[in-house]
């Protein structure tokens, strides 16, 4: 039998700490949130979806999370985020930049618009460069935090993903990489959790499966998935996200920690074709 991560029971891991997370109000975000909180974490969503991000402070709880309109791609959005922050709770600990877009493009160069290509690269790196610039702006005179990217499988392996989501999501781990390296001297972390497939929104919208079945689409994500009798969903993230935020990984820093089952170390060509030899 598996075991969820709910049923894990630590408590109170981020105990006294401030999380900002982009793209909170949805997916692995809103998993995050939710799990920060539980850990004890004051945490402040950075979203464009209002009503959805609304909707969870108020179910969790306006005491302990709030809600801003954020546009990653906003150089003044994003730093008001952050003074949300420092205004609200006194500080910045965990700033979590996982706020993506996927694009519209097939996976071939030439339907690929170029204008497809910039948005992606718009959200899902100028947006996690501007989370870290505001972020290092309060936590290097702090001399300590952790600032934390959502990347993905497909920064270490290839599976017919689209060019310019795919190209992002390599960017953001070189991203954090240079960032360790830099701001280690003030005692700041930077690392990547990097998600197998889950299914959200953004994986519905991706594949063209917005409306189909939950589990269904779990099923067929199951068969190409490496580790089998266990389904990867949202919270199994956030519990990597929140491992990379506490202080139990006080040492750990320009990592990029797979969530994927070994998926990306799988390669089934070779024994696919000396199959077809027998068949
Ligand atoms: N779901 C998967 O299979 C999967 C796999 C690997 C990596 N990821 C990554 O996980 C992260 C979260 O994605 P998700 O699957 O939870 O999708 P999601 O669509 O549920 O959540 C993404 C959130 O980002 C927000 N967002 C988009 N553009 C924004 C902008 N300009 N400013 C602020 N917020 C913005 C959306 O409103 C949404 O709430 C992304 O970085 C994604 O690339 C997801």
């Amino acid at each position: 039998m598996s075991t969820n991560s709910s049923q894990i029971s630590a408590t109170n891991r981020l105990e006294g700490k401030v999380a900002l997370i982009t793209g909170g109000a949805s997916g692995i975000g809103e998993s995050s949130a939710r799990l920060f909180v539980k850990q004890g974490a004051k945490v402040v969503i950075a979203d464009v979806q209002d009503e959805l991000g609304l909707s969870l402070c108020k179910e969790i709880g306006s005491e302990v999370i709030s809600y801003i309109h954020c546009d990653v791609t906003c150089d003044s959005d994003v730093q008001k985020a952050v003074d949300l922050a420092i205004s609200k709770y006194g500080k910045l600990d965990i700033m979590f930049s996982n706020a993506a877009v996927s694009g519209n493009s097939p996976p071939m160069i030439l339907a690929t618009e170029n204008e497809d290509f910039k948005r992606v690269f718009d959200v899902n790196v100028f947006g996690a460069f501007l989370a870290a610039k505001h972020a290092a702006r309060v936590m290097i005179p702090a001399k300590k935090g952790c600032i934390l990217f959502t990347s993905s499988a497909l920064s270490v392996t290839c599976a017919g993903g689209p060019h310019p989501y795919v190209a992002s999501k390599h960017a953001v781990v070189g991203l954090a990489k240079n960032l360790c390296v830099e701001l280690g001297q003030y005692g700041i972390r930077v690392n990547v959790v990097s998600p197998f497939v889950v299914v959200t929104p953004m994986m519905r919208k991706s594949m063209g499966l917005i409306v189909m079945e939950k589990e269904k689409i779990q099923e067929a994500v199951s068969c190409a998935a490496n580790l089998k009798g266990v389904v990867l969903d949202g919270e199994d993230i956030a519990y990597a996200a929140l491992y990379l935020a506490s202080d139990e990984s006080k040492y750990v820093s320009g990592m990029n920690l797979l969530v994927d089952g070994g998926f990306s170390l799988t390669n089934p060509s070779f024994a696919v074709a000396m199959k077809s030899l027998f068949s």
